[in-house]
């Protein structure tokens, strides 16, 4: 059990990437917060858990993420780990197609919810004397796809906010990493195709990742859970393309 005694807030946890790290985190013993606006899917999600609890959640509000953090410290006695997951994208398409409030709201759920993240659980890890923030991000911040320009800009502030947030939580003891992934088979997958999920389309896809194939909940979970765990007390700042390749 390699989260014993640990316990985690996941935001959007109630499908996809997330939902996979919360059954790891699960799996390897820590108490779980499932945070997340789908209310019917992430109580299905905590429901299966080991120790979880679902919380409704919109990650652009405060007092949503406050909520989520003060449930880990009532029922499980404190946060070890947040993981800011929750994200949005616009469709595929030209950039000057995407209108202003779909802009705000990427933003809002990708970047300032990494904000309140902060604002609302850096206290509660400073109680514990420590901790990990864990951003998803996207090998879209470092090897951008055409047609994906405002969501591609979230993701490369989530880079930069973790690097600039490690060296100013560490001496805190907070640790604060990132997952890169590559496109990976969840909800999310046709808007970044732009199109539908035909086997040309992915094949499209599949041709520009050299370990051949998308990428899966289960591929950011394991990383996730090496990151967030003391195996990586070392490691602080680092951005882990999970990618089968794609950046080289
Ligand atoms: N799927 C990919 O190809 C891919 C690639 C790289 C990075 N990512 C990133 O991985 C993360 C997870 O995405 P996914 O692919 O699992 O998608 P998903 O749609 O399966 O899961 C996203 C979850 O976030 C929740 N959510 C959306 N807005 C929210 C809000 N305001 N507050 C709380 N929860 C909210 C949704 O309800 C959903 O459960 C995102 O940050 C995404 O940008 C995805």
């Amino acid at each position: 059990m390699r989260l014993r005694n640990k316990v985690a807030v996941v935001t959007g946890a109630a499908s996809g990437f997330g939902e996979g790290i919360a059954r790891r985190f699960s799996h390897e013993g820590a108490s779980v917060i499932v945070a997340d606006i789908a209310e019917g899917a992430g109580r299905d999600v905590a429901d299966t858990l080991r120790r979880g609890r679902f919380v409704k959640c919109d990650v652009t509000n405060g007092d949503d993420m406050a909520a989520a953090v003060a449930l880990a410290e009532e029922e499980y006695g404190g946060l070890d780990i947040l993981v800011n997951n929750a994200g949005v994208t616009h469709v595929k398409g030209p950039m000057l197609e995407v209108g202003e409030d779909e802009f705000d709201r990427i933003y809002a759920v990708n970047v300032k919810g990494i904000y309140l993240g902060a604002i609302h659980g850096v206290p509660a890890l400073q109680k514990r004397g420590g901790g990990v923030i864990l951003n998803i991000a996207s090998t879209a911040a470092i090897r951008p796809r055409a047609g994906l320009t405002w969501y591609n800009g979230t993701k490369g502030a989530a880079v930069t906010l973790t690097k600039s947030m490690a060296i100013e939580l560490a001496p805190e003891k907070i640790r604060v990493c990132a997952i890169n992934p590559v496109i990976g088979e969840t909800a999310l997958l046709t808007s970044f195709m732009g199109g539908p999920d035909t086997p040309e389309m992915r094949e499209a896809f599949v041709s520009g990742i050299p370990l051949g194939r998308m990428s899966r909940p289960d591929d950011i979970a394991n990383a996730a859970l090496f990151l967030c765990s003391d195996e990586a007390e070392f490691i602080t700042g680092v951005c882990l393309e999970v990618d089968g390749g794609r950046v080289i």
